[in-house]
């Protein structure tokens, strides 16, 4: 493609009046906005140890109490976009949240969706829209736009989760907001409206109809699924399953696509290359992951981060299954109809 003229190719004076009159050229920065070929992401691969992570979230436990931060996290920023601005890429915002015994985080609703993928501790919950939750490790747990939803903690350890939320689009949009509520009525255990199997609640005949029939994935039940796959012999394809919504069978949120992947021992995964940023987690085990030309040991509760088209590598050298919670940009992609999969090492 030809080179296209720069600012420095214009008068000053020329670049006053366009100033002057809210005006700008467009051609010096045409092949920014459109670049060939592919995007030119802001997100850079980035890690996140959580051995690095832990003591300062603990110390945070002690320099500052509930009461004064509502929510006790410390975010999961991508350098390549600036850290104060609080993204892991440019839709997906990641952070790390610490609860301690006896806490209560106070009910709320916003319009950014969230999940919480939990990283270790018992005895901790999130009340969704009167459905209380317990929160185990490995479980993922949906607070969608709207709904209102809080954390207490009955146990006696610390308990730490890893919120995932499109915070950085809907700041984009100048749509995030939030309103503060009072503590929920508690109306139901977690799975109230859908048990799973085909099966919903419908008493009296009544069926309740919600756009988040599911607010808990147990990870006792998604690993089990896993396992399954992994030992049907008619089943050739890499071990991996989607959350959705039981109701739709379609993604479990609107924006974000979560899956889990499990990669057995002495297997190597090479993942498509998507148009998508991607936000691996290591929920148990321990994994190789090379994306592009960088190579990262990764084990439990560690994070990565990878930018849209990268090759992506899972290396599991180790004697035991390595299970992998994947966050992607995908259904909002294929809503906005520019959601694209490519032959790996096609440029
Ligand atoms: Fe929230």
């Amino acid at each position: 493609m030809e080179e296209l003229a720069t600012l420095a190719d214009l008068p000053t004076r020329y670049l006053g009046e366009l100033e002057k009159s809210n005006l700008v050229p467009l051609w010096p920065s045409l092949r920014n906005v459109l670049p060939p070929h592919q995007p030119m992401p802001q997100t850079v691969t980035t890690t996140w140890y959580f051995k690095d992570i832990k003591p300062l979230l603990l110390e945070a436990g002690e320099l500052t109490p509930i009461e004064k931060a509502e929510r006790r996290v410390l975010v999961l920023a991508n350098p390549g976009h600036g850290l104060e601005n609080m993204k892991a890429s440019s839709v997906i915002y990641l952070g790390m949240q610490l609860l301690l015994p006896k806490e209560w985080a106070p009910s709320h609703r916003h319009t950014p969706n969230a999940v919480r993928l939990i990283v270790e501790g018992e005895g901790a919950y999130t009340t969704v829209d009167g459905q209380k939750c317990m929160m185990e490790h490995g479980d993922l747990i949906l607070t969608p736009s709207g709904l209102w939803h809080e954390h207490g903690h009955d146990g006696d350890d610390p308990v730490i989760w890893l919120d995932v939320l499109d915070l950085p689009l809907m700041y984009y949009m100048e749509a995030s907001y939030v309103e503060g509520g009072d503590l929920q009525n508690v109306n139901s255990a977690g799975h109230a409206h859908y048990y799973g199997k085909g099966i919903a609640a419908t008493p009296y005949f009544i069926r309740e109809n919600s756009a988040y029939p599911m607010m808990r994935y147990a990870w006792k039940d998604t690993q089990k699924v896993l396992h399954d796959l992994a030992q049907d012999s008619q089943y050739q394809g890499p071990i991996q399953v989607s959350y959705i919504n039981p109701e739709t069978g379609k993604d479990c949120q609107n924006i974000i696509g979560y899956s889990a992947l499990m990669v057995r021992p002495n297997e190597t995964v090479k993942l498509p290359s998507r148009s998508v940023a991607q936000v691996f987690h290591i929920i148990d085990g321990q994994i190789n992951i090379k994306i592009d030309d960088q190579n990262f040991q990764l084990n439990k509760a560690d994070t990565s981060c990878a930018a849209c088209f990268s090759h992506i590598d899972l290396i599991n050298t180790s004697d035991h299954a390595c299970y992998i919670f994947i966050a992607d940009e995908a259904p909002l992609q294929r809503k906005l109809g520019v959601y694209s999969v490519r032959e790996r090492h096609a440029f």
